[in-house]
């Protein structure tokens, strides 16, 4: 099995709870994400937080990324910092772009919030994302001239472009034809090598694709008659040997863990 170590903690998720009036829609949410590294490898992290569809994924997406405050508990960065908005690249369910800014003017705003990015960078920076994603020719469009599969790449490239150290997606694989979601997946997983501290946290009811991305899976969902979603399990792909593998999904042992993790949906 590959070498690994899980050094020290990235982002603290304490205690997170969520009502609507009566409706408990999350209930003691803990997790953590801790920094993995490997000997000889940048490794950054994909972390994926599964549930149903209606389980509360949405709604801890955004208080994860600060912009919506639970009814108790908070999230901390490894400074002990309370999260805030704007601390995590964002791509939301429906991929959210501006629609009066061509893509080339979206991404370019993007760029310049980026400290590593300077002027010449830029340029360069969108057009090999833009190459690897296959928008070199959407460039100058405007979003509603796009799919909503070119509309999804876009705003992955923009949160990219930006900087941040964590990027939340919130289903990035729906509405994706096959051959397109091979190359997202295959996409991901490079982003993920690209920085020691990159993570992205995907959100997702697509069992099998977001596992064969990840590192560690959070599963969402009710335990017995409690009302309010919870974290049910933890699984820790490194340590079944079934992260960082490109054609995964044929494993048996991937086929297991996935029969295992519906089993607690
Ligand atoms: N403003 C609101 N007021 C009351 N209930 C809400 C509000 N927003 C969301 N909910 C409820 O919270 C629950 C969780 O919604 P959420 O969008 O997080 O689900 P999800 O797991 O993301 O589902 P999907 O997989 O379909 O995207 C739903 O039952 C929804 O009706
Ligand atoms: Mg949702």
């Amino acid at each position: 099995m590959t070498a690994y170590t899980k050094a020290e903690t990235l982002l603290k998720v304490e205690d997170i709870s969520l009502s609507y009036g009566e409706k408990k829609i999350l209930r003691d949410v803990n997790f953590e994400i801790r920094n993995i590294t490997r000997p000889d490898v940048r490794q950054g992290q994909v972390i994926s937080l599964i549930g149903r569809s209606g389980i509360g994924k949405t709604q801890l997406f955004k208080i994860l990324a600060g912009l919506k405050e639970p009814t108790s508990g908070k999230v901390s960065l490894d400074n002990g910092n309370a999260i805030k908005a704007g601390d995590m690249g964002v791509v939301f369910q429906n991929y959210y772009l501006f629609e009066w800014r061509t893509v080339y003017k979206s991404l370019e705003l993007a760029a310049k919030k980026n400290p590593e990015l300077k002027d010449s960078g830029i340029k360069t920076a969108i057009n090999r994302y833009a190459e690897d994603f296959n928008l070199t020719e959407h460039l100058s469009k405007y979003p509603q001239q796009l799919s909503g599969g070119q509309r999804q790449r876009a705003s992955i490239i923009q949160q990219l472009l930006n900087g941040s150290e964590f990027i939340l997606l919130d289903e990035p694989f729906s509405g994706l034809d096959v051959l397109v979601l091979d190359k997202v997946k295959e996409l991901l997983l490079k982003i993920s090598l690209t920085d020691e501290r990159k993570t992205l946290i995907i959100v997702s009811h697509d069992i099998v694709t977001t596992v064969a991305v990840s590192d560690t899976v959070f599963v969402l969902g009710l335990e017995g008659n409690k009302p309010g979603a919870t974290i049910k399990k933890e699984i820790d792909l490194c340590e079944r040997g079934l992260a960082w593998q490109k054609d995964i999904h044929k494993e048996p042992a991937f086929i297991k863990t996935i029969e295992e993790i519906k089993s607690y949906l």
